[in-house]
């Protein structure tokens, strides 16, 4: 069809809608309707081929799959950056990169002060403690800050969406103490693959592409008077390091990984056995009224 005749039905159309619609919502519609009509027409979409999009697109829902969907195809390494651009536009930089939230975050996990251990199962995996300290623009310690922490386990599965872990295994909430310190004790995360047949595997697939995550760990840090920073910090020498089928790898989200096992000091952390050791520092920025939303509605699991 020629481009006059696809405007004249889109028009048609657009036509039908009135002023009791929400005229943000048919601004979107509008949109990708039209820019989904002109892909039909430029790649010859034949009926079989829409039909069977349909279908599987049907299928993701069915299957829960639409947030590592939005992660595989890049959104939400899109929308990250984009939040980066219009903090920068405000005068807005700095501090700790943000990274992709990612679809398993479950909210209500336990609340510790300064420190927690996470490994409340008993699990396999090399013993890791993580420290540092939550800051505030002005490079100071900011105490009372929330930071939120989830990680997969050895097999590289989440508590809640595997059964076999306990309700809140490997997730805390540790709020800093006075000198804006947090702490915890946990074990080595693995990376892990989306499910293996499932819908995002499919179309992974299909574009000749991986599923594979790199082993990380995932922050939400809030405070009163800072911008909610989501972030994830990556374990270091993992071969998908910078192949994360998310692109949620970021430089500054990388730090040393310290093997700790000289004797005197696991004596001093009363450990029996050498342990890995992560020191990192979250740098927030000061909230104001003028910047994009940092608190993204997203719905969760619920515990
Ligand atoms: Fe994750």
């Amino acid at each position: 069809m020629n481009k006059q005749d696809i405007d004249a039905v889109l028009a048609r159309i657009e036509a039908t809608e009135t002023g009791d619609g929400n005229p943000r919502i048919q601004a979107v519609v509008n949109r990708i309707v039209r820019d989904l009509f002109v892909t039909i027409e430029d790649l010859d979409i034949q009926p079989n081929e829409f039909w069977s999009a349909i279908a599987y697109l049907t299928e993701v829902g069915r299957n829960g799959e639409w947030g590592l969907i939005a992660a595989g195809l890049g959104f939400e390494h899109f929308l990250d950056l984009r939040l980066d651009e219009a903090e920068a536009r405000e005068g807005v930089t700095g501090g700790t990169p943000r990274t992709i939230e990612g679809p398993l975050y479950v909210p209500g996990a336990p609340v510790t002060i300064g420190s927690a251990r996470l490994d409340q199962d008993e699990q396999p995996g090399e013993i890791l403690f993580m420290q540092g300290r939550v800051r505030g623009a002005d490079g100071q310690p900011v105490a009372d800050a929330l930071v939120e922490v989830w990680h997969a386990n050895h097999l590289g599965a989440y508590s809640f969406f595997d059964p076999t872990q306990s309700p809140f295994n490997l997730r805390r909430t540790i709020r800093t103490d006075a000198d804006g310190r947090y702490r915890f004790r946990t074990r080595m995360p693995v990376g892990y693959s989306v499910p293996p047949g499932g819908s995002a595997d499919t179309l992974l697939g299909l574009l000749g592409r991986h599923g594979t995550r790199p082993a990380h760990i995932h922050f939400f840090v809030t405070a009163p008077g800072h911008r909610k920073l989501t972030t994830q910090i990556n374990i270091e020498g993992d071969p998908y390091l910078w192949d994360d089928f998310a692109f949620a790898t970021r430089e500054g989200l990388v730090p040393p990984v310290t093997l700790v096992n000289d004797a005197a000091t696991l004596r001093a952390r009363e450990a029996e056995a050498p342990f890995y050791s992560i020191d990192f520092d979250f740098d927030l920025h000061a909230a104001r009224t003028g910047l994009p939303a940092d608190r993204v509605e997203r719905a969760h699991f619920e515990a």
